[in-house]
């Protein structure tokens, strides 16, 4: 029964980094920089992975996994194309969360926030550093639209091999105008980090008028 093989397995086996709730910085970026370091370093598969949830029409909420493209101060940033699922939902409602769990740390972060469009440049700059077989497919688009014809893997691979010799015969770099960096501009950032007796350490950092709240919360 998949019931009892749920039970028997194992939760929260990460071995939490010292963290001290008491010695915050003021910005949750530092945290987070913080954090985020500490899971590379500790050779966390692909920590830069997070899930983005946004909302449909319908309130319905609808969540993918997507790689953090950078922190600034305007935000975290993460890019996809326009016409996608995502794409059409934030630009219909222009809120987000995003979620990391890095495991064997034991170390979750929950952003909520605002998201704004990153400029033209930015978004063909970030296409560009994909790499040209991910410009192919993105210069495909389509993304998330159901595949017709009898063989969906021969259609794909033709619309892809298209566009790699559009992008060759190009005089430079040509991209998918379609492309998108987009920012989440955080209103609350939450550190959660388990404990061996689940008494949880959790930290929200909420945005005020003059920077941010800090609260410690129950686990
Ligand atoms: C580890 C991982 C990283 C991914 N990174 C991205 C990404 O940076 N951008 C992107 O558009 N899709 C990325 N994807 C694919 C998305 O999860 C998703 O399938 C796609 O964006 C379509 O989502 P949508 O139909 O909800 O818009 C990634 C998937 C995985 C598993």
């Amino acid at each position: 029964m998949l019931r009892d093989d749920l039970r028997a397995l194992p939760a929260l086996v990460g071995r939490p980094p010292a963290f001290d709730p008491g010695a915050l910085p003021a910005d949750p970026r530092e945290l987070f920089v913080e954090w985020f370091r500490a899971a590379v370093d500790a050779g966390v598969p692909e920590p830069h992975a997070m899930t983005l949830s946004t909302v449909d029409d319908d309130g319905l909420p609808d969540a993918r996994v997507l790689l953090l493209k950078d922190l600034t101060p305007e935000g975290w940033w993460f890019a996809s194309e326009e016409g996608s699922a995502k794409g059409r939902q934030l630009a219909a409602n222009p809120r987000a969360a995003l979620t990391f769990y890095w495991s064997s740390l034991g170390r979750s972060v929950r952003i909520r926030g605002r998201v704004e469009r990153g400029s033209d440049a930015r978004s063909a700059q970030d296409q560009l550093e994909r790499g040209v077989g991910a410009c192919a497919v993105a210069l495909v688009g389509r993304s998330g639209a159901a595949v017709g014809g009898a063989d969906p893997d021969t259609e794909i691979d033709a619309a892809v091999d298209a566009a790699l010799r559009r992008i060759r015969e190009a005089e430079s770099g040509l991209v998918d105008p379609g492309w998108r960096a987009w920012f989440v501009h955080a209103t609350s950032v939450e550190f959660w980090q388990a404990h061996p007796e689940r008494r949880h350490v959790r930290v929200r950092y909420e945005r005020a008028a003059d920077g941010w709240a800090i609260a410690r919360l129950w686990p």
